[in-house]
C-alpha cells in the first residue's frame, strides 16, 4: 500500500469513525477540526469508542494504543499538506466542500489523493474546484464506521483508473468492503435509502402510526436492526434535511423532497442522537419518542 499517511478534514460522526478506523488499519493520521472546542469533542469520542472496543474484548490495549499514537489532532489545514489521501467528512454543502478542497489543492503535492465522503452531492462538482479532477474520488463510508463494512468508492468521469484502484485498494486495507459506484447523486445506497427514511416521516404526518410503531413495524415486520425514525435520529436530521434537498434539486422527484416536519424538527434545533433530541429524546437510558 503506497498509502501512508491519511487526512481526516471533520471529526464529527463520520470523521471520527473514518479516523478510527483509519489509526486502527495502522496509518499515520492527521484529523482536522475548525476549532479547538469541536476537536476535543471529536478527539474524546474517538478515544471512547477506542475503550469501548478494548472493553468488549475487541481490541486489545496495546492495539489500542498504538493506533492512539497513530493520530493527531490539528486546526490547521496546513497540517494535511503532506498527506497521501486526505478525507473529508464536513458538513454537506458543496459552496464548504469546494472551499476545503480549493484550499487543500493549494496546499497538497500533485501524489495525493482528495475524497469526499458525502452522502448527495455529486463528487464531480467538488473535483472542479481543484486542479486534479483525476485524482478526485468519493469514499462514502456508513454511520457507525467502526461496524459498518460498506464503502461506496464513487469514480466520476474524471477520475483516473490509477486513483480509482488506489482508493478501492485502501478501502479494504481498512478493512471495509467496496464497491464501485457510479457519481450520481446519492451513488447506489442512498438512492434507496433516503427515499425510505423520508417516507416514514410522511407516514408520521399523515398520523398513520406513531414514531414508536412504524419503528416496530420495521424492525420486528422486516428484521431491520433499527426502525426509520431512529435511523433519522442517528444519521443526524440536519445531515438528513441537507441530503433530501441535494437530492431533491438533482432529480426534481417528489421522493426526495424535505417533508415539512423535517424542516420543522430541523428549525427547532433537534438534530437527532449527536445532540440529545430528534424524533426521540436520547437523553435517557432508553429513548423515548417525542410528542409530534
Ligand atoms: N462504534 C463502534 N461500535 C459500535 C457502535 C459505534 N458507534 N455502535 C454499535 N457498535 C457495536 C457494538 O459495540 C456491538 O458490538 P458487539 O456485537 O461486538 O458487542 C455491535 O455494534 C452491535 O451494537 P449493539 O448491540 O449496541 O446494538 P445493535 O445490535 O442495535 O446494533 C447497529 C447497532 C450496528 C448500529 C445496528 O442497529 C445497525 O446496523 N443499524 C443500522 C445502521 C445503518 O443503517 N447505518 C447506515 C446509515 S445511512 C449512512 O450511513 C449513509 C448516509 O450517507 C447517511
Ligand atoms: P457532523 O455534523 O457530525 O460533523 C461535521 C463536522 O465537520 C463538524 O464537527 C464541523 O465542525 C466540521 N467541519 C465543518 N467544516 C469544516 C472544515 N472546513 N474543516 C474541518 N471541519 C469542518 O456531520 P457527519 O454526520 O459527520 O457528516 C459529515 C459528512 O459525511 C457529510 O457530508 C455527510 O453527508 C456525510 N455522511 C454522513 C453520514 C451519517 O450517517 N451522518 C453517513 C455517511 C456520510
Amino acid at each position: 500500500m503506497d498509502i501512508q499517511r491519511v487526512g481526516v478534514v471533520g471529526c464529527g460522526l463520520m470523521g471520527s469513525g473514518i479516523a478510527e478506523v483509519a489509526a486502527k488499519g495502522g496509518f499515520e493520521v492527521v484529523v482536522r477540526e475548525v476549532d479547538d472546542n469541536l476537536l476535543e469533542v471529536g478527539r474524546k469520542r474517538i478515544r471512547k469508542s477506542m475503550d469501548k472496543a478494548v472493553e468488549k474484548e475487541k481490541l486489545t490495549a496495546r492495539d489500542r494504543d498504538a493506533a492512539w499514537g497513530r493520530l493527531s489532532f490539528t486546526t490547521a489545514v496546513e497540517d494535511l499538506a503532506g498527506c497521501d489521501i486526505v478525507i473529508e467528512a464536513i458538513v454537506e454543502s458543496l459552496d464548504a466542500k469546494s472551499e476545503l478542497f480549493g484550499a487543500l489543492d493549494r496546499l497538497c503535492g500533485a501524489g495525493t489523493i482528495f475524497a469526499s465522503n458525502t452522502s448527495s452531492l455529486p463528487v464531480t462538482d467538488m473535483a472542479a474546484a481543484t486542479s486534479r479532477p483525476d485524482r478526485f474520488v468519493g469514499l462514502h463510508f456508513f454511520n457507525p464506521v467502526p461496524v459498518m463494512k460498506l464503502v461506496e468508492v464513487v469514480r466520476t468521469i474524471a477520475t483516473s483508473a490509477a486513483t480509482f484502484d488506489r482508493a478501492f485498494s485502501f478501502a479494504k486495507a481498512l478493512g471495509k468492503v467496496p464497491i464501485a459506484a457510479k457519481d450520481n447523486s446519492g451513488f447506489v445506497v442512498n438512492l434507496l435509502l433516503v427515499p425510505y427514511m423520508l417516507d416514514a416521516i410522511r407516514q408520521l404526518e399523515r398520523g398513520v402510526a406513531s414514531i414508536e410503531d412504524i419503528d416496530t413495524g420495521m424492525t420486528l415486520g422486516c428484521g431491520y436492526p433499527m426502525g426509520p425514525l431512529t435511523l433519522c435520529d442517528f444519521v443526524g436530521i440536519d445531515t438528513l434535511y441537507r441530503i433530501s434537498e441535494i437530492m431533491h434539486e438533482e432529480y426534481h422527484e417528489e421522493r426526495y423532497a424535505p417533508p415539512p416536519l423535517l424542516k420543522r424538527v430541523v428549525a427547532l434545533g433537534r438534530y437527532g442522537r449527536k445532540t440529545g433530541k430528534g424524533f426521540y429524546d436520547w437523553s435517557g437510558d432508553k429513548p423515548v419518542p417525542l410528542p409530534i
